[in-house]
């Protein structure tokens, strides 16, 4: 028989690879606020009781918090609702899962450092600069503290689900490029590792099954920026002759990203590396592959 999964929070990027890569192996409850798919229920993992209760009536082997706000200019500016979404509905997904004796997931970033140092392992000390990552680092603080058995895994810049869910840097290049612009702005002073959804997934998915509970990195291989990232996409696009990319300060984009981001929130997978366990891939790799995948005719 298979083992059974509540995914809440699963209408994101990240949820959509999730839902594609336990879906063969795993039966699968899965919840969003937003009900953006025929396989998505509605749950606001705010409420403690509905969120127990649907959980409860499923009766799963895991239960996987995957959800947050991720806009950190909706956190900067609504701080109170973004730790009553970001931080305690964890401690309500950490409550469930202790009652039902099974095993938590929740999903960390590599946001929660203050990027003073080149790169991060996973003992390094976070130092959280802004409600977001604050929000995020609270969470973990509790699933450390209280989840029985629990799987810690933080991602660094996500990339996956393509033009309808990806809200992130991948989607927002790619649109400016349907647009027709080709004159791209991009910041030159912020580092860090792209993050394919369906590699984590797959690496989740081995931890569990091995039962390798605790706090783990999970990112791309490989030391990037922004600015390298932006070149490599429109290198594998075979835009580069026509695309002139323009570096730039993060000052150029004050008003807009206004919320305070680490100079470089760059991870190292030591603890799965020392496991034998990585099986991230580098990021151009999975990059080009996330192209192929989601952006196809897009342009
Ligand atoms: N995106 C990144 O670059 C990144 C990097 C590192 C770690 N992470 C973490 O990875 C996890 C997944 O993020 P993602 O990239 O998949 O973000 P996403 O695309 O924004 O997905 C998150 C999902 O959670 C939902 N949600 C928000 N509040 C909820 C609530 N009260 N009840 C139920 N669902 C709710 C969101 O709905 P709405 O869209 O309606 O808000 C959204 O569908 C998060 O924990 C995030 O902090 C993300």
């Amino acid at each position: 028989m298979k083992k059974k999964v509540y995914i809440a929070g699963c209408g994101g990027m990240l949820g959509e690879a999730f839902y594609h890569q336990f879906g063969a192996d795993y039966e699968l409850a899965c919840s969003d606020i937003d009900v953006n798919e025929s396989w998505l229920t509605y749950l606001d993992f705010r409420d403690l009781d509905a969120y127990r209760a649907d959980v409860e009536r499923f009766n799963p082997d895991y239960l996987f918090h995957l959800g947050a706000y991720t806009d950190l200019e909706y956190c900067e500016t609504h701080a109170d609702d973004t730790y009553i979404t970001n931080t305690l509905a964890v401690e309500n997904a950490v409550n469930i899962a202790n009652s039902l004796e099974i095993p938590l997931l929740y999903i960390s970033t590599a946001g929660i450092f203050d990027g003073k140092k080149d790169a991060y392992d996973d003992w390094d000390q976070p130092s959280p600069l802004g409600h977001y990552a604050r929000s995020k680092y609270a969470g973990e603080l509790f699933v450390k503290d209280y989840a029985r058995r629990h799987l810690i895994c933080r991602a660094g810049w996500m990339m996956g689900a393509g033009p309808k869910k990806d809200k992130k840097f991948i989607q927002k290049i790619m649109k400016q490029l349907k647009d027709g612009k080709r004159e791209l702005y991009i910041v030159n002073d912020k580092e860090g590792t792209p993050t394919y959804t369906h590699d984590f997934a797959k690496n989740v998915k081995l931890l569990l099954e091995k039962e390798y509970w605790g706090l783990y990195n999970m990112v791309c291989g490989g030391v990037t920026s922004r600015l390298e990232v932006a070149t490599e996409l429109v290198d594998i696009l075979g835009l580069s002759g026509e695309t002139k990319i323009i570096p730039v300060s993060s000052d150029h984009f004050r008003h807009e990203y206004f919320a305070e981001r680490p100079p470089c929130e760059r991870l190292i997978n030591k603890k799965l590396d020392l496991r034998n366990l990585n099986i991230m891939r580098d990021w151009q790799t999975a990059l080009r592959e996330y192209l192929e995948a989601y952006y196809r005719n897009y342009l």
